[in-house]
This record gives C-alpha cells, structure tokens and sequence, in this order.
C-alpha cells in the first residue's frame, strides 16, 4: 500500500479533519487571527497545514511538533503569500504585468521562491489571476490586468517559476492559483460584492487564466470569496467539481479563501457550519482556510448523511499527495535549512531594480523632458510619496519589513551625486492638512527641475481596498495644482512621478505635467529604478495592461469589448456614447512611451488562408527614428468580422518586444495558429468558422495606430 493510502487508513477522524485545516499562526495580515494558540493541536494532529508562519526557526518548530510528537508524524504544509517577492520585492503585480516579459515573470517568481523556501515555506497563495477591467476594484493591483491572454501567459510563467522544475527541490513552493473565478467582476468594483456575469464571459474570459494554470501543472487553487450568479463559489460544485476537475482535469488541492466556508452561512445558502462545510467539501475544497468548518462542522455532517467517509478520505489524499510531490515527507526540514548567500540576495536585488525599471510606465515625456539634461544642478523633490520606504512595498508586501526599501530621494541622491536636491512632502498622503505646501512651493523656485511624486497609499488599492473617487487622495490636487501654477511660464519642467494600485482618473494632472510616469508600487527597488529612468541610464519600456481611463464614470473600459449596433458617430445622437466624456480612454491598453521613436511598416503574412491545423508567421518591420536606443513592445490583435457569435473589436493574441539602436531597423515576427481563432460558439463549445479575419499588429490597443491586413479562413 502507498504510503498516502495506508496514512489515511491508520488516521482518526480528527487526524482527517486536521489535514483539511490550515489555520494561521498568529501573523495574519488579512484578517483576525481566530485560531489562538495552535500548538496543542498541531500535536494532537487536529491542524495539519498552517499559513502566515515566516522564518527557519519558526517554521522548524512547529513542522517539529508535526513531525515528532504528533502520533502520526505528518508534516505541516506552511503556505503564505509570496505573492511579488517575500523580503526583497519585486513591482506590484498588475506593475510587473506592464513588463510585458514573460521570462521576467517567471525570474522573479523563481526568486521569491527561492527566498520564501529559504525561510522554510512550502507554498504560496499565488499567482493572482483575476482579470480585472474596473480599476474601483483594488485588488486589480494584485493580478494581471485587462486580458485573459496576458493572464494565461502570466499564469504559466509564475506557475513555473514558484515550482521550479520539481517540486520536491528545497526551493520549490507549491503554487496557488487564486481566486476562481471572476473575483474581479465584484458588482460596481466593491470588494466581497456579488459577481452575475455571463456564462459565454466567463469562458471566454475569467477562465482562461485558471485553464493555462492547471495545464502549466499548478499544485493548488483557491475559489474566490463571491458568489458567481448567486452560487458562491466555495460551493460551487459546477466550477469546482465538474469543470475544474472534470473538464480542466485538474488533480490539485482546492484550498478555501480565509474563512470563506463560514462565510456561506452569510451568504445564505447553508443554515449552520456542518451544512456549509458539506456543501464545501461536497463542491471539492480540500483545505478549510481559516473558518474551522471542517474540523468543527464535519463530523455533524457526517452524523447527518450530508457527506461520507469517502468524500473526507478523498480530500484527505489529494492533501497528503501534495506534501509527499513537495518532498515533505523525506525531509521536512530541507526548506529553511540553508540560508541564502549574501551573493544570492545581492543578484536578486538587482533583479529588482531591473524588474521595477522595465515595469514603469512613460505617460507623457513633452518635449523630451526625460531623461533630465545632464547639466541639471538643483532638482526639487516635493510629494507625500518621494521618501517613504514603507510605501514603496505596495500592497502584500510578505515578509518585508517598512524600512530598506530605496525611496525616490535615496535613488536621485545615488544618481545625481552632485546636484542639490530640495526635498519637502508638502502634504500627507491623504490628509485635509495643505500646511505644508508653502515649504514645497518654496524649493520649487529657482531650480532646474521639479520632481512630484504623488498618488495613493499602498493600502489603498489590494483587498478590501475599493474606491469610488479615483483621483489623488487627500490634498495632493491642491499641492499639484499650486506647483503646476507656480512652474507655469518658466521654463522649469515638472516630472510627475504617480504611485498607484490601478489606473487613476488624473486627466487634469497629466494636461498639466511636462512628463509623468506611473511607477504603480516598484517594490524594494522603487527609487533606483525611476532614479535610472529619469537620469536616462535606463530608457523606459512598460505598457499599461490596463485602459486607462478619463473618467471614473466610464469603467469598467477595456479594450476588447465587442461591435455596437450603433457605433460612436459625433454627428449622431443615437450612438454608443456619452453626453458628457469621450469614449476613449485617457491611454489604451499597451500605451507606453519610451526615448526612441517607433515607426511600424511592412505588415505581412505567410499565409493568405489557414485551414484549421496551419499557423500563420505575422511579420512588421520597425525603424528607431529616435535618437536613443529604447524597447518597442509589438501587440498583435484579430477581429473576426463576420462570426456567427459577436467578436471582440479587438481580441489580443500575441505581444513581443525588440530593442533597437538609433537610427536601426527591425522586423518582429509573431506566430499565430488557426486554433487560436477559434472562439466559443453559440451552445459554448469551440469553433473555427470559415470567413474573413483582421489581423492588426502596432503599438497599443487604439486602432487608429494598428496596421491590418487579412487572413481567410477555411474549411479543411
Ligand atoms: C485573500 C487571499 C489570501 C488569503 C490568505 C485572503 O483574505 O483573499 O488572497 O491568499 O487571505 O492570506
């Protein structure tokens, strides 16, 4: 007998129920630490899995009482959120996104693996893949951004990068991919809010990301709190059990989100714990996260004929076989055995600074205003946000503490050695106090440069971290506005450095601003990444993964939204738009300056048709016609015109990226197979219907900047 069967036959049922709990361990950042003193129990076998616990020691002693004085000696699976980075960080996700770089991805999830085993973790509740199109939501800080594709592709960078190529190495985390599904249609972007989206935008969307996690091999995933068209998803035996499982063929632990079993009470649609945790564990969730629903409500439901034996022995083995893929069982202790080399965390340093560069994002750059002229000499620094370490971490910040992190003014002093930098907050993050702003209008005068750096708090996008207003918190406005009016007229550029979770609504700001870059939260790194871009050591080249809007009142905005009956026509009333703000974004998805100037031509195909097993080469020539050497990310779109189903009027396939010198030439080829074309029929199965599609390559998601040409499809 396996060593998993022959566990489970010798286990008790409190031993079972101990190995579907995973409490926290005193360190929960996210919620109340409900659990109290776990070591007792952790012995007696009655919590097998435990999460927020950090450090060798720690971990060693408590994977001890499991391993030595519980009578079966199972070990503990250690899970936390190492979700970008664990004590070093790398940019916020929905940041890293903006790298448009899939190997980036992956390093950076290799290294926080690296670091989070190293501190004796197992597992990490990541990555994020909720599509995310309405920036009120917070949490669009923590995923992806817009587009199922760029999800996927995230999906299975990190997926690799945290397991590694084995999951038993000592440097190996189980991945989570969370939250399924749809978290991020929350009804007007409220967290926790109610999601009623259709079936054909799930598919077509919200699970795409989910489906390339499972195929990339991920060992766990988590439901989302919400409820999908009134079936919570913790419940949701059609999404869990039959399609997760089922279709996906998804074999790994199902771990709940942080009390999300108790929570189907309020959702009502279980009366009591034993009706929730049957209804849980009956959907296919293995591990109870924090509600203690398993080990206090099963067994009444199992008095009650609500589960069987079997269902528990099932979910017990899916969690043992994980522990034993992790290694958990020959050495419990191989994580957090070896501290890492000072070399190790001076590399992964500068991969942080090179992550955060590549993730920031030039919005505007008038009149070649970056990167400063070298001849600068005295530089103001004014803003909430152009010295505080802590911030620069952004939302789920692990194990990092406040300090440490490199701010913009410890960046500027490193890169500009021998200019003045007048430094002054001006005001707080979010505060009705504007006292200050005299002190930062007065280092604003008689200088070469004025630096801004503004925006939100960390904590101010992530979870439970929803917004309706999306501008500049507190009196940040009042500060902007009185240096953008003491500047005006003199030739003194004002660079706008903006710090955010998601898109801010800041049309105002941008108008005004010589230049503005959105660093979104760059991690330990933060102020030697904008310090390399400002300076121009380094030239910029992130792209927003999500629309940005003008207007809170147009979101959700994303680029992929299908035809109109009756598209925008200024001329005519009757058309999709409205009466008081323009339909375009303030900036399309996949918008991004950089120093070099872009020009594409040449779109070509080496196909005129596809049947569906071809694939077809996309090739679009690029010339730098600027004066520095930059990155150019090419982003390659359909539009089937004619589908028996409604298409997209753009839908993303494909993105790459080439480098080029002043003055040089390029040619970019991007692959596309006919099966991508296929999309969800009428009855939601897949389909390759015949006929005429667009294909558009260029720099971003406005189709006024997209070459097209068109490919046939055909009937083999
Ligand atoms: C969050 C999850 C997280 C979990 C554990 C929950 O509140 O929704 O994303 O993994 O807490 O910290």
């Amino acid at each position: 007998m396996s060593r998993v069967e022959s566990l489970i036959a010798r286990m008790t049922l409190t031993e079972k129920l101990g190995q579907l709990t995973m409490t926290a361990c005193g360190m929960a950042v996210t919620g109340p630490t409900i659990a109290g003193d776990s070591t007792a129990a952790v012995k007696s076998g009655a919590i097998g899995n435990l999460l927020n616990l950090v450090g060798p020691n720690n971990v060693h002693a408590m994977q001890r009482l499991a391993v030595k004085e519980s009578r079966l000696g199972i070990p503990l699976l250690i899970g936390y959120d190492v979700i970008h980075g664990h004590r070093i960080l790398f940019p916020i996700p929905l940041a890293e996104t903006a790298c448009f770089d899939p190997t980036l991805w992956e390093v950076s999830a290799r290294e926080a693996a690296k670091e989070a085993a190293a501190d004796g973790l197992a597992m990490t509740f990541a990555p994020m893949l909720d599509v995310a199109r309405d920036p009120r939501w917070g949490r669009s800080a923590e995923g992806p951004g817009e587009d199922p594709l760029v999800g996927a592709r995230i999906a299975e960078a990190k997926v690799r990068g945290f397991q590694g190529a084995d999951l038993r190495q000592a440097d190996a985390l189980a991945a989570c991919a969370k939250h399924y599904c749809a978290y991020g249609c929350v009804t007007a972007g409220r967290d926790y809010a109610p999601v009623d989206i259709s079936e054909r935008t799930l598919h077509e969307v919200h699970m795409v990301p989910f489906a390339a996690a499972v195929a990339a091999g991920a060992a766990a995933i988590m439901p989302s709190f919400t409820d999908l068209n009134g079936i919570p998803m913790t419940a949701n035996q059609a999404l869990l059990h039959d399609w997760l499982r089922g279709r996906l063929g998804f074999e790994g632990v199902i771990i709940s989100d942080y009390n999300a079993i108790a929570e189907l009470i309020r959702h009502g649609i279980a009366g009591d714990l034993p009706e929730a945790a049957a209804l849980a564990l009956k959907a296919g969730v293995d591990i109870d996260m924090m509600a203690d629903a398993y080990r206090y409500g099963l067994p009444a439901a199992l008095e009650r004929g609500a589960v069987t034996i079997a269902d528990i022995d099932q979910a017990v083995r899916r969690v043992l076989t994980l522990k034993e893929r992790l290694g958990l069982f020959e050495d419990p202790f191989a994580r957090g055995r070896t501290p890492e080399s000072a070399a190790a965390l001076r590399d992964r340093r500068h991969l942080a600074r090179v992550i955060a560069t590549r993730s920031i994002v030039m919005l505007k750059n008038q009149d070649d205003t970056l990167p400063l002229k070298s001849t600068v000499r005295r530089v103001a620094l004014v803003g909430p946000l152009s010295d505080d370490s802590s911030e620069m971490r952004g939302v789920w910040w692990g194990a990092a503490p406040p300090e440490g992190h490199v701010t913009v003014l410890a960046g500027l002093r490193e890169a500009l050695p021998g200019a003045q930098i007048l430094h002054a907050p001006g005001v707080a993050i979010d505060s009705a106090d504007f006292s200050g702003i005299s002190q930062g209008l007065d280092h604003c005068s008689a200088v070469d440069a004025i630096i801004l750096c503004l925006g939100e708090a960390a904590i101010m996008s992530g979870e439970a971290s929803s917004r309706s207003y999306l501008g500049l918190p507190g009196s940040q406005r009042r500060l902007a506005e009185a240096v953008f009016e003491q500047a005006r007229g003199s030739a003194t550029p004002v660079i706008v450095i903006l710090f955010s979770g998601r898109p801010l609504v800041v049309p105002w700001l941008v108008e005004q601003a010589d230049a503005v870059l959105a660093a979104w939260f760059p991690g330990s790194e933060a102020g030697n990444a904008i310090a390399d871009l400002i300076t121009g050591r380094a030239s910029p080249s992130g792209r927003t993964p999500v629309t940005w809007p003008r207007a809170a009142g147009q979101v959700p905005i994303f680029f992929s939204e299908r035809p109109s009956g009756r598209p925008f026509n200024a001329t005519d009333r009757f058309t999709s738009k409205y009466l008081d703000v323009a339909n375009e974004p303030l900036f399309p998805f996949g918008f991004g300056l950089n120093f070099g100037r872009f020009e594409f031509s040449n779109l070509r195909l080496s196909a005129a048709s596809l049947g569906i097993d071809d694939a077809v080469t996309v090739q679009v020539d690029l010339l730098n016609s600027g004066a520095r050497e930059a990155q150019e990310t090419v982003f390659l779109f359909t539009h089937d015109k004619v589908a028996s189903v409604s298409r997209p009027k753009l839908e993303l396939k494909g993105f790459a990226q080439i480098t080029l010198g002043p003055g040089n030439k390029g040619t970019v080829s991007l692959s596309l197979r006919a099966s991508e074309l296929r999309f969800l029929g009428m009855d939601l199965a897949a389909v390759f219907e015949p006929g005429e599609v667009d294909i558009l390559v260029g720099p971003c998601a406005d189709r006024t900047q997209l070459l097209v040409a068109s490919i046939h499809l055909v009937a083999n």
